[in-house]
């Protein structure tokens, strides 16, 4: 089974920006450089045959490139969790490029989606919620704001989970027009 997801990876000089904003809290943990994405659709574990399939009607995605910022930080928190996350604006073109991406994967026979799509960049996940450290992260960098820039391809991920944690592959890249 591969256990795939669709996202945008920010440039270098963002996912630095991005970095450079993290603490060396040990409530949180955070994500390593090639770990930093924004996701456009979680798909999760599908067969090789489907893989193809998906990897296909990716391919027929089409949509013109775009600039993008990294603005903001925000948290999402669960029952047993959370998560830190920068913001990105516009979100606009994100969400009409995340919806086309949901198109091509119902056409390849794909379950809808049922939640509701918030575009973010995960910084850092915990299990048990430090407020000091949460808090103080939100309150040092909420004026964060990168450069634009240009979003020009999108990509296919297979996520390996080990020990280690989870380990990001491209399976597929798609140009944007
Ligand atoms: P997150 O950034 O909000 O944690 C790979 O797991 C990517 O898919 C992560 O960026 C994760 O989002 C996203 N994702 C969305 N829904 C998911 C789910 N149900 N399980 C795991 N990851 C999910």
């Amino acid at each position: 089974m591969h256990r795939l997801f669709v996202a945008i990876r920010p440039p270098e000089e963002v996912r630095d920006l991005l970095i450079d904003a993290m603490d060396d809290s040990p409530a949180l943990r955070w994500v390593g450089d090639e770990q930093l994405h924004l996701t456009l659709r979680f798909i999760g574990e599908v067969e090789r045959p489907v893989a193809n399939d998906i990897v296909a009607a990716l391919g027929r995605v089409r949509f013109p490139s775009f600039d993008l910022q990294a603005v903001g930080v925000g948290r999402f928190e669960q029952r047993n969790g959370g998560a830190l996350w920068a913001g990105v604006q516009p979100k606009d073109p994100v969400v009409a490029l995340a919806a086309k991406v949901e198109r091509a994967l119902q056409q390849a026979g794909l379950e809808p989606e049922r939640r509701a799509f918030s575009p973010h960049i995960t910084l850092a996940r915990w299990n048990r919620r430090n407020s000091e450290a949460v808090d103080s992260f939100l309150r040092r960098n909420a004026n964060l704001r990168s450069e634009p820039f240009r979003v020009s391809e999108f990509i296919l991920f297979e996520s390996k989970l080990s020990r280690h944690g989870a380990h990001y592959e491209e399976v597929a890249t798609f140009d944007l027009a």
